[in-house]
C-alpha cells in the first residue's frame, strides 16, 4: 500500500454532475457572489479568500496546502485547476490518477519530479495511469495543475471531443461530434484515430525500469 492516495472525489459524479463543478458552485453560493462573466474577477475580489477556504482540498500531505480554484473548463467533460503551496523538501508519495491526466506549470520555487528538476516556469505533464512522485525544493514551491487533461473512460463514454496530447507519443482526437473551436487541421501530428472500436488504451510510456521508487 502506498503511503498516500490521493483524493480524486472531484470528478466523481453526484446526480450526473461532477463534484469539482459542485465544489464551485457551492462556493460561490456560499460566499453570496457570481455568476461571473461579465467582469474581470481576480483572487483580490473581497470575497475569494472565503470562495478559497471553501475549495481547499482536504488528505494532503503534510506541508501541502491545496486549493481548486473557483473556475470550469470546457462544457463536456470538465478540467479543474488547482494551486498547491508546498513547504521546502515536502514529498510526494508515488501514486497515480485512473482517470486524470495532468498538466503542471511550476509558478515559484523548485521540485524534482521523476528525478527532473523543474524551476519557475517549466511544467510537466503526467498521464493517466501513470505512477510518478516528487519532491518539493528547499525554497517550497507554488503549482499550477490543470487535471482532467484527457484519459480515463469518461472521455470515450461522454467527451468524445477531448484532444489527447502526449500519450502514446502522438496526438489523438476521440471519434465524436467535435464541439472544440480549434480546427482539426491545426494538429497534424498523426496518429489520429477514427473509430474507438479499434483503439488501443491510451497510456503513456511504460515506467522506465530506472526510475527512483
Ligand atoms: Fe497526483
Amino acid at each position: 500500500m502506498p503511503d498516500w492516495e490521493p483524493d480524486d472525489v472531484f470528478h466523481k459524479k453526484t446526480n450526473g454532475v461532477y463534484n469539482g463543478v459542485l465544489f464551485v458552485k457551492e462556493a460561490l453560493e456560499n460566499a453570496g457572489i457570481g455568476p461571473f462573466g461579465k467582469e474581470v474577477v481576480t483572487s483580490r475580489h473581497p470575497k475569494m479568500r472565503e470562495v478559497e477556504r471553501s475549495l481547499r482540498r482536504p488528505n494532503m500531505p503534510e506541508g501541502i496546502i491545496k486549493t481548486q480554484l473557483p473556475l470550469i473548463i470546457s462544457e463536456g467533460r470538465p478540467s479543474f485547476l488547482f494551486i498547491t503551496f508546498s513547504e521546502p523538501d515536502i514529498h510526494v508519495p508515488r501514486h497515480m490518477h485512473p482517470d486524470d491526466a495532468i498538466t503542471r506549470v511550476i509558478m515559484s520555487g523548485s521540485i524534482t519530479l521523476e528525478g527532473v528538476e523543474l524551476t519557475m516556469g517549466d511544467w510537466a505533464y503526467v498521464p493517466n495511469t501513470v505512477p510518478y512522485s516528487y519532491t518539493a525544493g528547499p525554497y517550497g514551491a507554488v503549482i499550477l495543475h490543470i487535471y482532467n487533461c484527457g484519459g480515463g473512460d469518461d472521455d470515450r463514454a461522454f467527451d468524445h471531443w477531448k484532444v489527447h496530447a502526449f500519450p502514446g507519443g502522438g496526438l489523438t482526437v476521440l471519434k465524436g461530434p467535435l464541439k472544440s473551436e480549434v480546427p482539426l487541421e491545426w494538429f497534424s501530428v498523426p496518429p489520429v484515430r477514427d473509430s474507438p472500436k479499434n483503439e488501443t488504451p491510451l497510456k503513456g510510456p511504460p515506467p522506465s525500469p530506472k526510475r527512483r521508487s
